[in-house]
């Protein structure tokens, strides 16, 4: 018994050490010395010694609860004189703690922007759903089921007639559509597509869409307006080129590049030594696409173009990997502060 005596104390002064706070040392305070505490206890097993340890054991354990006791005190006052101490020092002069601002993401810059170039030049914007028709994503769109150009653009489909759109383009639909000529609308949102994940493709990804339909429209318009909207976001050095490209709903349709700003056009790695990047798809609007809607195409015409913000995005930015777009690193994130 004697031992476990030792060992009690032993204990104790170890838990007195670590005790912060007044809680803590009321806990402890009855843990040992308490009605039901260990003291407690051993004085209860006091008869069960011998007539020669009784006392020897009594004096002792008695001896043990008046140290214990003090210690408590002691470090009640301890306690006590840490708070006044604490409150005492309070600095009000000492700067307050930082708290960490929010930034806008990168992709909502470049759509901020975008749409603050376009509402300059007239245009409106409008919102559509991302779970579509495939009325509205393909077949309004010149793209019928069994077209090929559907399988550059596999879907997640909801069920045959639902997807999530791969395109933006179907607000072209939705908008002419909803109201007679003439529209000069820009949509921004997301869209997916069935991608394997890489530096350049996620399956999930934003796109920037502008249509403009009225008497008269032609191609120069096109031009002028992508050539102002490069100027504005990568700056007036840069050159703009369009050339012949495929989409069903654009006739004639056009992929437009803008000169690479780290080699001015001269050709280096990032540009694969063309000296130009491809930047969006655009095109007059298919005679068709305007009949389908109820528009008169032979005294309508319009242009339509279409990008990727993440594309944009990099480019300006200098980004190399989609992926970055999407893995909320704060210290990739920090960077558009
Ligand atoms: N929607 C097309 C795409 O995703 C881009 C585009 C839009 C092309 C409008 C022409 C006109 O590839």
């Amino acid at each position: 018994m004697e031992k476990e005596i030792i060992h009690l104390k032993e204990r104790f002064d170890q838990q007195i050490l670590f005790t912060r706070n007044s809680m803590e040392l009321e806990k402890i305070r009855n843990e040992y010395i308490g009605r039901k505490g260990y003291i407690s206890k051993l004085l209860g097993q006091l008869p069960l010694l011998s007539q020669e340890e009784r006392p020897k054991i009594g004096k002792m354990l008695n001896q043990i609860k008046q140290s214990i006791q003090k210690v408590l005190e002691e470090k009640e006052k301890e306690l006590q004189k840490q708070k006044t101490f604490k409150e005492e020092i309070f600095d009000y002069t000492v700067p307050g703690k930082d708290f960490l601002m929010g930034t806008f993401h990168p992709i909502e810059l470049i759509l901020k922007q975008t749409e603050e170039i376009f509402l300059g030049m007239g245009f409106k914007m409008v919102d559509g759903p991302e779970i579509e028709l495939d009325y509205y994503n393909f077949e309004g769109l010149n793209i019928p089921k069994d077209h090929p150009a559907r399988d550059d653009q596999d879907s997640f489909y909801i069920s045959p007639e639902i997807l999530l759109r791969t395109q933006t383009s179907p607000m072209q639909v939705r908008t002419m559509e909803n109201q007679p000529s003439p529209v000069r609308i820009i949509s921004t949102g997301k869209c997916y597509r069935r991608d394997s994940i890489d530096s350049t493709h996620t399956p999930m990804f934003h796109q920037i869409e502008g249509l403009a339909v009225d008497k008269d429209i032609s191609l120069s318009d096109l031009k002028g307006v992508i050539t102002e909207f490069c100027h504005q976001i990568f700056g007036k050095e840069r050159k703009v080129r369009f050339r012949p490209g495929y989409f069903p709903f654009v006739e004639p349709g056009a992929e437009v590049d803008v000169s690479c700003g780290l080699c001015n056009g001269k050709g280096c790695q990032s540009c694969g030594y063309t000296g130009w990047l491809e930047i969006m798809g655009a095109g007059m609007v298919h005679p068709h696409v305007l009949e389908m809607v109820g528009y008169n195409a032979e005294e309508l015409t319009g242009f339509a173009f279409g990008m990727g913000a993440e594309r944009i995005a990099m480019l300006k930015y200098g980004i190399h990997d989609i992926r970055l777009f999407f893995e909320n690193d704060i210290r990739f994130l920090n960077q558009f502060k």
